[in-house]
């Protein structure tokens, strides 16, 4: 496949996890965790998929689309290995959703950041979230669950967090 196909399958993959992702999320309370803010795309149909539902947006900096920058309240700027770990203390319930898109094209730092991500998740996480990533996670108490269809294996993941 060319880059261009798979930048598509990419894209398609985000969106068909993320749709299957609020479909299961519909029922559990507590705010989105979007873990990579970038430009927003990302953020900007978590908000259309879940309205009214609350999303913090972490990343080291806003890069973000003027139209897809969450308020200041809701936009935590850091390094996520440091803000995350923090995050507890603060957020205002457990997160029903989280969606960590981080991956970079240094595949040894992506993994040393998953590796690191992993542990942080637990104590952000309501019982049932569900949490989507671009990048294999180790979630203690958490299971994998099969993407949607369409979405080839190891492409995106997709976890249930059993508490
Ligand atoms: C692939 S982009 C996210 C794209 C986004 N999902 C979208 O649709 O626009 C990854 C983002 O993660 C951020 N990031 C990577 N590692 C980070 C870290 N350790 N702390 C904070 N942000 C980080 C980068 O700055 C970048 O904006």
């Amino acid at each position: 496949v060319s880059r261009l196909d798979s930048f598509i399958r990419r894209l398609e993959a985000q969106r068909a996890c993320l749709g299957f992702a609020a479909e299961r999320v519909a029922g559990i309370a507590g705010p989105v965790l979007e873990i990579g803010l970038g430009n927003g795309r990302t953020y900007d149909h978590l908000r259309s998929l879940l309205p009214g539902r609350e999303i913090f947006a972490f990343d080291r900096q806003v890069g973000a689309h003027p139209d897809c920058v969450p308020d200041a309240a809701h936009l935590i700027l850091g390094d996520f290995r440091e803000t995350l770990r923090k995050f507890p203390r603060v957020m205002p319930a457990p997160a029903a959703l989280a969606h960590a898109d981080f991956g970079s094209g240094d595949k040894a730092a992506t993994r040393a950041l998953a590796a690191a991500l992993a542990p942080l998740l637990p104590p952000l996480l309501a019982k049932g979230a569900i949490v989507v990533s671009d990048q294999s996670l180790a979630i203690e108490g958490a299971q994998s669950i099969k993407t949607p269809e369409n979405v080839l294996q190891e492409r995106y993941f997709v976890y249930r967090f059993l508490g």
